[in-house]
């Protein structure tokens, strides 16, 4: 089964954005000469998954971000325009799952949001998560996952600390649901 990655910035508090879906907060670690990673971890994913939330964010950034990766965006509405090589489904996650599978996909990026990454882990099929954890508090706003689903053990792989204070986690389960 395709790997999924849930790779994902959270404040020390637990959330991915702000009450009203702001991420500016994470601006400042934009701006400087280290990416934590990033360009490698996108290098070695071969699809993104959003959620519409995160999708529709995703496009007032300018320029699409996930430009020449195959992208699904999970929604039940219908999107008359979408960027290239974007494909909009209404189906679950496990029928995605699927069909990544059988067209050869063998790793994605779960971006998120909270949402959509809720539904990936009730489902079981997170099968790696990086969180970078920020060194911000937030004090409310969307958390990492929503707050059902069942208890799930992670097996923690690795951790990375960097001099301005973002420490990145790298976590498997050890046992898929
Ligand atoms: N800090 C970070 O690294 C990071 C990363 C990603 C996102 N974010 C933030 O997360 C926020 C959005 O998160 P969110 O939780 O509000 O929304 P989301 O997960 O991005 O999108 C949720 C929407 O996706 C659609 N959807 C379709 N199938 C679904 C399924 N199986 N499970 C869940 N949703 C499904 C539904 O809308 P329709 O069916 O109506 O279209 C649902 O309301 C944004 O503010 C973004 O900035 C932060």
């Amino acid at each position: 089964m395709a790997e999924i990655i849930y790779y994902v910035a959270a404040s020390l508090d637990g959330y991915i954005a702000t009450p009203d879906g702001g991420v500016g907060w994470l601006a400042p670690f934009e701006s400087g000469a280290e990416d934590y990673g990033y360009a490698e971890f996108y290098a070695s994913v071969n699809a993104v998954l959003l959620g519409s939330h995160t999708f529709e964010q995703s496009l007032t950034f300018g320029e699409w971000p996930y430009s020449g990766k195959p992208t699904w965006v999970f929604s039940g509405r219908d999107w008359p325009q979408l960027p290239p090589d974007v494909t909009a489904t209404s189906r679950s996650p496990v029928d995605v799952v699927a069909q990544l599978d059988a067209s050869g996909i063998s790793r994605a990026w779960l971006v998120g949001g909270a949402a959509l990454a809720t539904s990936f882990r009730n489902a079981g099929l997170i099968t790696e998560f990086i969180v970078s954890v920020m060194p911000v508090i937030l004090g409310g706003g969307i958390p990492l996952f929503a707050t059902d689903g069942p208890t799930l053990t992670l097996r923690l792989v690795s951790e990375s600390v960097y001099d301005d204070g973002v420490v990145q986690l790298v976590y498997k389960p050890l046992t898929r649901g």
